[in-house]
């Protein structure tokens, strides 16, 4: 037996077909006499349609249709308010779809579109987002869990603390603009639709679709074989999926919806911005007495969505009191949504800001004042940690990075006009699974079939799938196929969370499994379709656990602030993890320096500005919305620690996808205050913020 697969640096098993480009994605399907849609954006914020005058575009040669809110197909009712696309007049904000234009070519379609004459009645809008909002309330839930956690007496705690920050940090909004956008091919024949869209989970798209089009599922085929990237915004559908869907029903041909990547911000999804208060109250020893997390954020009138930023400090440091809160108004504004560690990203730059101000205060190495904080059970609800690696997250890093001997004053390393820090931040991210089922065939061949409605969205799935199976089969990698991206096959759940590995990595074993032990007892050459295991982990993968289940990390930065032009420069950064089983350690890496790329832009560069005039973003484009490039991405190093967890799932593996993003920011913010002994206390840190503080402090 061979039980190697496991943990190593299988290469992705599609690699060669995205870089040569014959991998395919959702709108570039060969599908014969395939028009195109183009959607039209309401210009106002609120009100309704009162006329769409289809007139001129529909004169244009070429143009199938305009669709409107008149005459498009009625939708049954879903779960998803953001999909009720093209049904009544009302329009919730700005961007939201009014009108569909469909024509043989793409150019044709977008010209139909801008064509397209739209009256309003608008109404007054609201998309101020302020912190004191009259009409913010405290929500029920926060995702999956209550909206405020407290224990303790946390107001008369700190007031009574000999140690005290009180501190307000500030995340703009923030979208997720995944390299491929959103994009729909819709087929319909006969009674029988066929899409290919660009999804994180197909078996969603696929039950979403059988309600808004009344179709039992059967009759339904979801395809997402390859996915550019989704951060969350592709984890349920987006329009795109909808209207390609309508727009093939209604003029009787496949139809490609692309969405435009201007159009992307306001229908897709982003992260709502936060503005965090943290209070810290601590000994004189460093030891948290007291530890209050409040924050505000926006959600749109469409669907209720809560950046739960506070959860973190549930899960962080020992305080004997403890508050954990979130307030949200409901503006209108485009629908903000999940987008990578949603809720942990931001909280945790906030958090771990606010520690290093502790820590300033203090006079004390920051990297011990978290290990002196270190819970021994998890401090909200006390459940015992199934493992929990942090302090050795923090020691390796420290040891792999140099940090011992480090100076703490800020301020004191210069090199010409350069200003030279280094920061650190813990990381967090929970463990989450869900019910998935899986296929494994034995194939007379020798060879074997995996298969799961996964999707790879350039994660890695489908080689670590491969990996999961012939580890539990026992047979080298190459024996094993994985087919993946189709809900024709075994349903799963959604590529988000990361949870995606766990979720159909344990069907996978499942199935595998008991595959061996069928085989162990079968005689005789195999049937010519061979022998085939189904598997289904309901029961399995949702069963309460009384463990507080997370991963843990930490991140250690070295920047260089230029005093003259204010810009920060990344020197190094690197990220040590703790995240039970590494399953593959390329792919794995590969996850982890990602995430910590996203976590530099957030830092650094990424930023969308509500303009509460028009209720929009102004930074529609990649010109606008900066992510970072090659040539802001320094020496990059993510490691990780050897953890045994047995309370996980058969693989023993945490999540990997989100962590890497968690802390990132607040490590490079870290260092910047450590370069310059600025704090400044919203992101990003572009060079107009740092330059005006360097120059107000000097
Ligand atoms: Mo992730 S934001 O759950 O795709």
């Amino acid at each position: 037996m061979t039980h190697t697969a496991l943990g190593a640096p299988a290469e992705r098993r599609e690699g060669r077909q995205k870089v040569s480009g014959a991998a395919r994605y959702a709108a570039e399907q060969p599908v014969p006499g395939r028009a195109h849609a183009w959607p039209v954006p309401a210009t106002i914020a609120r009100g309704r349609v009162t006329g769409v005058d289809t007139t001129a575009a529909l004169a244009l040669p070429g143009v199938l249709a305009v669709l409107t809110p008149d005459d498009a197909p009625r939708l049954a009712e879903s779960d998803d308010a953001t999909l009720a696309v093209l049904q009544d007049p009302h329009v919730p904000h700005r961007g939201w779809c009014v009108a569909l234009a469909v024509a043989e070519t793409l150019e044709t379609a977008r010209a139909a579109a801008r064509a397209v004459r739209v009256t309003y009645a608008g109404e007054p809008h609201d998309a101020e987002f302020t912190e004191d909002h009259p009409r913010a309330h405290e929500p029920e839930r926060v995702s999956s869990g209550p909206a405020r956690v407290e224990h303790g007496d946390p107001e008369a705690a700190f007031a009574a603390a000999p140690v005290r920050v009180d501190t307000t940090y500030r995340v703009p909004p923030l979208h997720n603009h995944p390299l491929e956008p959103h994009a729909t091919t819709a087929q319909w024949t006969g009674d029988r639709l066929t899409v290919h869209t660009s999804s994180q989970g197909g078996t969603t798209a696929r039950s979403v679709l059988a309600q808004l089009f009344a179709l039992p599922e059967e009759r339904i085929t979801v395809v997402s074989e390859h996915v550019g990237g989704g951060f969350g915004a592709k984890g349920t559908p987006r329009p795109d999926l909808v209207l390609a869907a309508m727009a093939a029903r209604h003029t009787g041909r496949p139809v490609t919806l692309a969405q435009a990547r201007r159009d992307m911000p306001t229908v897709v999804g982003h992260r709502a911005p936060t503005v965090q208060r943290l209070r810290l109250g601590a000994s004189t020893d460093g030891r948290l007495t007291a530890l209050l997390h409040e924050v505000s954020t926006y959600t749109s009138h469409v669907k209720e969505f809560v950046e739960y930023a506070a959860v973190v400090s549930r899960v962080m440091y020992a305080s004997p009191a403890l508050r954990s809160s979130h307030r949200v108004v409901a503006l209108d504004v485009p629908s903000n949504s999940w987008m990578r560690a949603p809720g942990e990203a931001p909280g945790m730059y906030a958090l771990e800001s606010a520690v290093d101000e502790l820590a300033d205060v203090l006079g004390m190495d920051p990297v011990e004042l978290r290990v002196r904080n270190e819970p021994d059970r998890e401090p909200a609800g006390g459940a015992p940690f199934s493992s929990r690696h942090l302090v050795e997250c923090l020691r390796e890093g420290a040891r792999r990075f140099g940090w011992d001997g480090r100076d703490r004053r800020p301020g004191t390393r210069r090199e010409g006009p350069l200003l030279i820090g280094t920061g650190v931040a813990a990381a967090t991210y929970p463990v989450k699974v869900s019910p998935s089922t899986a296929g494994a065939r034995a194939l007379p061949d020798g060879g074997f079939v995996v298969q799961v409605n996964a999707a790879d969205i350039g994660t890695g799935a489908r080689t670590v799938l491969a990996q999961v199976a012939a580890d539990a089969l026992g047979v080298p990698l190459d024996r094993v196929r994985t087919d993946v991206g189709n809900s024709d096959l075994p349903p799963a759940p959604l590529a988000g969370d990361s949870s995606g590995t766990a979720s159909w990595g344990w069907a996978v074993h499942q199935a595998c499994t008991e595959l061996t032990a069928r085989l162990a007892r079968h005689t005789g050459p195999l049937p010519d379709e061979g022998i085939e295991v189904r598997a289904d982990t309901t029961g399995l993968a949702d069963a309460d656990s009384p463990y507080a289940r997370h991963a843990f990390g930490a991140h250690f930065a070295e920047v260089a602030v230029d005093t003259i032009t204010g810009e920060t420069r990344v020197r190094r950064l690197l990220g040590v993890y703790a995240a039970g089983r590494i399953l593959n350690a390329r792919t794995a890496r590969s996850q982890f320096v990602g995430a910590m790329v996203m976590g530099l832009g957030m830092a650094l560069t990424e930023h969308s500005t509500l303009d509460s005039a028009f209720g929009d973003f102004p930074e529609a484009d990649l010109a606008g919305y900066h992510v970072p490039t090659h040539a802001d991405v320094p020496d990059i190093e993510a490691h990780w620690i050897d953890e045994e967890d047995p309370h996980l799932n058969p693989m023993g593996s945490k999540g990997i996808g989100e962590i890497g993003i968690v802390g990132t920011a607040a490590a490079l913010g870290n260092a910047v205050h450590h370069a310059t002994g600025i704090r400044l206390r919203e992101l990003p840190l572009t060079p107009d913020r740092i330059l005006t503080a360097l120059l107000s402090e000097g």
